[in-house]
């Protein structure tokens, strides 16, 4: 009896360790831009991760995030014969827009990455967008205001504001009208890049996008709809997809954000991707041995490893890398570490300890290179590194 329950809860936990990462199933229609399509859609729970590899560089903002949470959003996709649709509706208890008359706030928003199609098979490329020959397509939506816009650039920054205008009564409403009828309220924007510097806005209208933000009781409701192929990606059996979403309540704007693991979409009716399913695949490895390993081979000398452990300048911190991480990506950071090196390069970090060298134009990491240890030592560092994440929200 005894013998039969151990098994039966190692079984339990076997099983639910195997389980892969979050997942999303794209439910094929008529229509995605059929709104009506959505009461098919079937919602999975999605984990966002504080990015917490590199500390910001603002106070405020630092202690507005001082113990950050994981966020769950739910994500359904749709698929037609032409375009993906998206929609991620995350918890955010206060509504923040971005409009032209205020400089000090930040607005909500979220992000979807995809990974870019290249000519040969690549390895999924860094969460924080792309890295070196692994190709990222990000659409992103901040929630905004009516904002004035009359050159039509969205360079909302730039724009006069109401109390600059320096006029009252009539000729004031006269340029309220204007601007309401000047307003832009959206903003979208595209970005390809091979990295956080390689970053570049497509305005050419080479994809064709429409993302909206909807805010309910209950938080934000995000949309996008992209064509499945164009110039820089052809979507199909099964995607690896990002998700990221800024709190402007918490200060959140470029790296401060919550953001998701790469995650699969399942195109339902379609042939899974065997080699995208590996990539995301967990780790098998012990993660009791592999916090052993780590303290027996000095990473905490660098690394913040828990969020109880002092920071380091030294290296990026760990305490989150297993939320948004793949065990892929935490495999080849310790055997390949220049395979990708961590943006965004810490400007706090003492200039003795920088976390790459430039070495004839390329970025070689200044990690140690952990390939010789044994293959099962490696597996359980992964493991352990797959739990470092914040709690949920
Ligand atoms: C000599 C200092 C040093 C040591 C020791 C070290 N690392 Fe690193 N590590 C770095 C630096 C610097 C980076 C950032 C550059 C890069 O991406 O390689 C980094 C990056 C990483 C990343 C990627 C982080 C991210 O946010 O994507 C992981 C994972 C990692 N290290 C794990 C480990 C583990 C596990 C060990 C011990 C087995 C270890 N490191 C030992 C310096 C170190």
């Amino acid at each position: 009896m005894n013998k039969v329950l151990t098994s039966l809860l190692s079984l339990g936990v076997a099983a639910s360790a195997a389980l892969a990462a979050d997942a999303v199933t794209a439910v094929k229609v008529a229509n995605v831009a059929d709104a009506a399509a959505w009461s098919k859609a079937k919602f999975s729970s999605v984990m966002l991760y504080p990015q917490t590899a590199i500390e910001f560089n603002d106070k405020k903002a630092n202690e507005a995030n001082e113990a950050p949470k994981a966020k769950k959003a739910e994500v359904g996709a749709l698929y037609d014969g032409k375009n993906i649709a998206l929609m991620v509706k995350w918890a955010d208890g206060t509504k923040d827009a971005q409009s032209g008359y205020v400089s000090t706030l930040y607005p909500d928003g979220f992000a979807v990455q995809f990974a870019g199609a290249t000519k040969k098979a690549q390895p999924l490329p860094y969460i924080g967008m792309g890295s070196d020959g692994r190709p990222v397509v990000v659409h992103l939506q901040k929630a905004t205001e009516k904002v004035y816009e009359p050159n039509g650039n969205k360079d909302v920054g730039t724009q006069l504001n109401r109390q600059q205008t320096g006029v009252f009564g009539k000729e004031l409403a006269d340029y309220d009208a204007k601007v309401a009828s000047l307003a832009n309220t959206d903003y979208e924007r595209v970005f390809v890049g091979e990295g956080f510097r390689s970053l570049t806005e497509v305005k050419d209208n080479s994809i064709q996008s429409n993302a909206a933000m909807t805010y309910g009781t209950n938080g934000w409701s995000g949309t996008l709809i992209r064509p499945l192929k164009d110039g820089y990606v052809n979507l199909g059996g099964t995607v690896p997809v990002s998700i990221a979403v800024w709190d402007g309540s918490k200060m959140g704007r470029n790296g401060l954000k919550n953001l998701s693991s790469w995650v699969a979409i399942n195109f339902e009716g379609q042939k899974a991707n065997g080699a995208v399913i590996a990539e995301l695949a967990d780790s098998k490895g012990n993660a009791a041995k592999g916090k052993e390993a780590l303290a027996a081979n000095g990473c905490n000398g660098c690394h913040q490893v828990e969020a109880t452990d002092p920071k380091s300048v030294m290296a990026p911190s760990l305490k989150n890398v297993g939320g948004y991480s793949t065990a892929a990506y935490l495999r080849e950071s310790l055997v390949k570490p220049s395979a990708v090196v961590v943006p965004g390069y810490n400007r706090n970090a003492h200039s003795n300890t920088p976390w790459y060298n430039l070495e004839k134009g390329k970025r070689v990491s200044t990690m140690t290179d952990y390939s010789s240890l044994d293959k099962q030592t490696l597996e359980d560092i992964v493991a352990y590194l797959k739990t470092l994440k914040a709690e949920v929200e």
